[in-house]
């Protein structure tokens, strides 16, 4: 069994639902299958620089935790050892501090770390790796945007999230005739975006995979209007590519303001934004994530006990599986514009602000 006694489980990057669960499964299987010892690594591995932080998971820690959102072990997304950002003397300095976290490791007698993160945590833990650290990761990211794995856990949860805005955005915009948008999270892909355009019955849904123009929104609204549709409900993903224009009415960096304001002035019609944000990373995770996530943290502890070290868990069909993290870094999954899940959306009379060729 690898000699393996004790292992640790650091998270990092933004946080996601289901985050808490997969530390519980972990240390579950850690505890009831295996008998080790896991440790805490606070703020993704801040705590292997300062060992001091660091502090044992026993089943106090993860009882009851499946249901909670966040991270018990609290993250950052500025936390890479290997460039490590400090102030000296008033001036900001980067030190590689990775010879620190491996060493700080082995005197705590952690043998191996489960990393909980997406591509930048994933890639952190590629090069800890190469430094002789034993690894295994587990993917995560609401934005469901890594090509190894079919789903990660926090999609669903931040899908539900931005349904149940739009849900209520279509109220009020019917209610006042009013032209009703939605920015969600997917800086890069629009999944968050697409699926919750579906789900929610949004009559347009821009994402950073289909150029759009807002003349085209606009004549798409004027449509809607000539079918006494009074209201229309827009959801934008906030990494669509925006035109001269738009850039410079999006000061705020807000797609969702820009675009508001541009339809504003062309459709004579009053215009409304919410930016939901952060909202969609917090919450109690749906039963979905949960079961993921629990399948995830278990796996990525099999994974330690067969010695499989600079693996990745992953979901392919309904089978968890792993990939060389090596080989799951730097590789998005975008949303296919030709693809199904666009084409029903298109059926559905969902406008992408694009002009389809039929
Ligand atoms: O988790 C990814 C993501 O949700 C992106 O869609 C978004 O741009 C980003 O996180 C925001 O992260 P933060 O504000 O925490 O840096």
């Amino acid at each position: 069994m690898n000699n393996i006694r004790c292992i640790g489980i650091s998270t990092g990057g933004g946080d996601a639902p289901g985050l808490n669960a997969v530390i519980r499964a972990a240390v579950r299987t850690a505890h009831v299958k295996y008998g080790w010892k896991v440790m805490g690594i606070p703020d993704g591995f801040d705590g292997l620089i300062w060992p001091e932080r660091m502090f044992e998971l026993t089943d106090k820690h993860v009882s009851g935790l499946i249901s909670k959102g966040g991270t018990i072990l609290g993250t950052t997304n500025r936390g890479n050892p290997f460039r490590h950002t400090l102030m000296e003397n008033g001036e900001e300095v980067v030190r590689d501090r990775s010879g620190e976290v491996v060493r700080n490791a082995a005197a705590l007698g952690i043998d191996a770390v489960i990393v909980i993160g997406g591509d930048g945590s994933q890639a952190i833990g590629l090069e800890l790796f190469r430094c002789g650290m034993k690894i295994v990761g587990v993917p995560k990211t609401i934005d469901n945007d890594l090509s190894a794995t079919d789903v990660t856990f926090g999609f669903d949860t931040a899908l539900q999230t931005a349904t149940e805005a739009l849900d209520k955005l279509k109220d009020t915009g019917q209610s006042h005739h009013r032209v009703m948008i939605l920015e969600v999270m997917g800086r890069d892909a629009g999944w968050i975006a697409l699926h919750a355009g579906i789900a929610g019955g949004a009559h347009a849904i821009l994402i950073p995979e289909i150029p759009f123009s807002v003349e085209r929104l606009a004549e798409y609204i004027h449509e809607r209007e000539i079918r006494s549709k009074r209201f229309t409900i827009i959801v934008v993903a906030e990494g669509v590519p925006l035109n001269e224009e738009l850039s410079a009415l999006s000061r705020s960096k807000s797609p969702g303001i820009a675009i508001m304001n541009a339809l504003d002035a062309r459709t004579h019609k009053e215009c409304r934004v919410t930016v939901l944000g952060h909202i969609q990373r917090g919450g109690s995770p749906s039963a979905y994530d949960r079961v993921l996530a629990t399948r995830f943290g278990s796996a990525a502890v099999d994974l330690i006990a067969k010695g499989k070290f600079g693996k990745m868990v992953c979901l392919h069909g309904t089978e968890i599986q792993s990939v060389d993290v090596g080989e799951a870094i730097g590789r998005l999954k975008t949303v296919d514009p030709e693809g199904q899940l666009v084409a029903t959306a298109r059926s559905m009379g969902v406008c992408f602000g694009d002009v389809p060729e039929r």
